[in-house]
């Protein structure tokens, strides 16, 4: 009953294709696991379009090559965050997106964008939150010397990468790892992790409840 008074309908009643809108500012794997589930029909949804800060994003090439809509948006043409973020949630509201997937977007977002967004704003993180947060996850896991490490998806609020928590995966460090099979593995977890979220998140399944998400049955 509840998941079904979750999901999404559309006006004949019929559940509705959830639109996503990805954030990326670089190679974009992340982006790749969500159209490659979308192609293999584990996930019910479609990219509605990627934006990037960066023009020469990788990711932009990958989306085009999937015929998804792209969109460069120049930092420099805005003159504070939230005016860029203006700029993005304009796009947004244009694209009809559902919700909005940061996979590698490096800028922080302004409350303006939060809370257009709120418990539709979901970023990948490549460590487990709250230990790590910031841009150099991976360096900063293995250089601490963890045993554990692993990836977090989350709801994005104002804070940096301190959103309420959808799901985590783990990643063991073994003793014969190097920096790079460590991140490579961890990578490989991430791609499982972001689509796994965002299908719970499509079938209505994600019920916020302070800090903790709850996963519907
Ligand atoms: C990932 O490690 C993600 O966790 C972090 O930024 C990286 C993006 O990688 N937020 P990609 O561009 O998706 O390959």
């Amino acid at each position: 009953m509840v998941k079904e008074a979750n999901k999404k309908l559309g006006n004949n009643g019929i559940s509705k294709i959830i639109n996503i809108a990805v954030l990326a500012s670089g190679r974009g794997t992340n982006l790749q696991s969500i159209i490659d589930k979308i192609g293999s029909g584990y996930l019910n949804a479609k990219v509605a379009i990627v934006i990037s800060d960066k023009q020469d994003a990788f990711a932009l090439e990958r989306a085009k090559k999937h015929k998804i809509t792209t969109l460069f948006l120049d930092p420099k043409k805005a003159t504070s965050r939230e005016e860029y973020d203006k700029m993005v949630v304009k796009q947004l509201e244009k694209y009809k997106v559902d919700v909005v997937v940061l996979a590698g977007f490096m800028r922080l977002l302004s409350k303006y964008f939060v809370n257009a967004y709120r418990n539709k704003l979901i970023n990948i993180h490549p460590t487990l939150l709250p230990s790590f947060p910031g841009i150099h996850g991976y360096e900063d896991a293995w250089q601490y010397g963890v045993k554990i490490s692993g990836c977090t998806v989350h709801f994005v609020d104002e804070g940096c990468d301190t959103g309420p928590i959808i799901l985590q995966k783990f990643n063991p460090i073994k003793d014969d790892d190097t920096f790079e099979s460590f991140k490579e593995r961890g990578l490989k977890i991430e791609h499982e992790a972001l689509p796994e979220a965002l299908k719970l998140f499509c079938e209505g399944k994600l019920k916020v409840d302070g800090r903790r998400v709850k996963i519907l049955n």
